[in-house]
């Protein structure tokens, strides 16, 4: 049997695939009680602390909500306010937090720092996005895929089309290495995943049958794919100016109409983390799409907008699966 009391919840490295297929069959239970309005609260009486160094929607709503529906209480830390970073170091805001609450989310830089929180906190440590990780969006992302698809995961075909260097690109190989998935990364070279990492994730897909592959060629990087993915062309905490350089490199990944015919699968589905820069309804997107005579960037919105288009779903899906790794990790669920 499985047990992830008191586990962190780092990145999915740390994870066996029969612990992630726990934690998406807990969340998909716990998604159909609060449907049929029969949840039942696991985290009565919990305190949870979030720590958000970076700004969120998703993320934040879904740990609060979660939280709420299990009877837990939340405090929320925002980027500006705490003593964090300014004048307490990690270290001590862990042990601080970890007197207090009974786990702890992180948003913010270095995957360092949420590791060195969950070294001191004495309490279970979530990362909420990190440079280089976001496991809980890959867990949203691989319920999504499951709940649009009649096919097992080591039959599912996905594609990440952008720039694959940072945390979206990373979880979802890792993802899809502990899966069994056919992964396929399409981006320029510049743009492709640490070869450590992708190391790493040729060792785990040599055990569970994933395939994963890394090119420029799009044509073969879509072929037959069941899910293409892409996200923002600039992350949280990057300079602007390096919007210029990216629009030149990316702009042939972006996932447009043309881009889900290649898949040559009429059913594909269109995913992305959100959020996403696809018309001009954004401060950010109406600056840029001025500035670089564009009318959208990573995705079109007539694909965003299309039948295909399943980003509700799985933002919605944040919130059941975040629920379940708080449940997972503080209660004997
Ligand atoms: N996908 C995601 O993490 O969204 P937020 O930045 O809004 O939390
Ligand atoms: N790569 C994006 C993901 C947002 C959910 C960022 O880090 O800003």
């Amino acid at each position: 049997t499985i047990n992830l009391k008191n586990r962190h919840f780092l990145t999915l490295l740390d994870f066996t695939p029969q612990e992630i297929t726990f934690l998406l069959q807990l969340a998909s239970k716990l998604k159909g009680q609060k449907q049929n309005g029969i949840e039942q609260q696991a985290l009565k009486g919990k305190n949870i602390a979030l720590i958000f160094e970076k700004t969120s929607t998703r993320t934040r709503c879904a740990f609060e909500v979660a939280a709420y529906d299990q009877g837990a209480n939340v405090t929320y830390l925002g980027p500006t306010g705490s003593q964090i970073g300014h004048k307490e170091s990690i270290k001590d805001t862990a042990r601080v937090l970890g007197r207090m609450h009974d786990g702890i989310e992180y948003r913010g830089y270095g995957q360092k720092i949420v590791e060195e929180l969950a070294q001191y906190a004495g309490v279970p440590v979530w990362n909420g996005l990190t440079n280089e990780f976001h496991p809980t969006q890959v867990l949203a992302d691989l319920l999504t895929m499951q709940e649009h698809s009649d096919k097992d995961f080591t039959e599912m075909k996905l594609c990440y089309l952008g720039d694959a260097r940072y945390n979206m690109g990373n979880s979802l190989m890792v993802g899809s290495a502990k899966m069994g998935i056919d992964f396929r990364i399409a981006a320029p070279q510049s743009c492709q995943p640490n070869p450590e990492l992708v190391k790493t994730c040729y060792e785990i897909a040599a055990h569970t049958g994933a395939k994963i592959t890394i090119t420029e060629n799009i044509e073969e990087a879509v072929a037959g794919c069941d899910f293409l993915y892409t996200d923002v062309w600039v992350s949280m905490g990057e300079p602007e100016s390096v919007w210029a350089e990216r629009i030149k490199l990316l702009k042939p990944y972006q996932v447009n109409k043309q881009v889900m015919k290649l898949t040559g699968n009429p059913n594909v589905k269109f995913l992305h983390c959100l959020p996403a820069f696809h018309n001009r309804e954004t401060k950010i997107g109406e600056e840029i799409f001025e500035k670089y005579g564009l009318s959208a960037l990573e995705v079109t919105e007539e694909v965003f907008e299309s039948e295909a288009s399943i980003v509700f779903d799985e933002a919605e899906n944040r919130m059941h699966t975040i629920k379940a790794v708080m449940v997972a990790t503080l209660s004997e669920e």
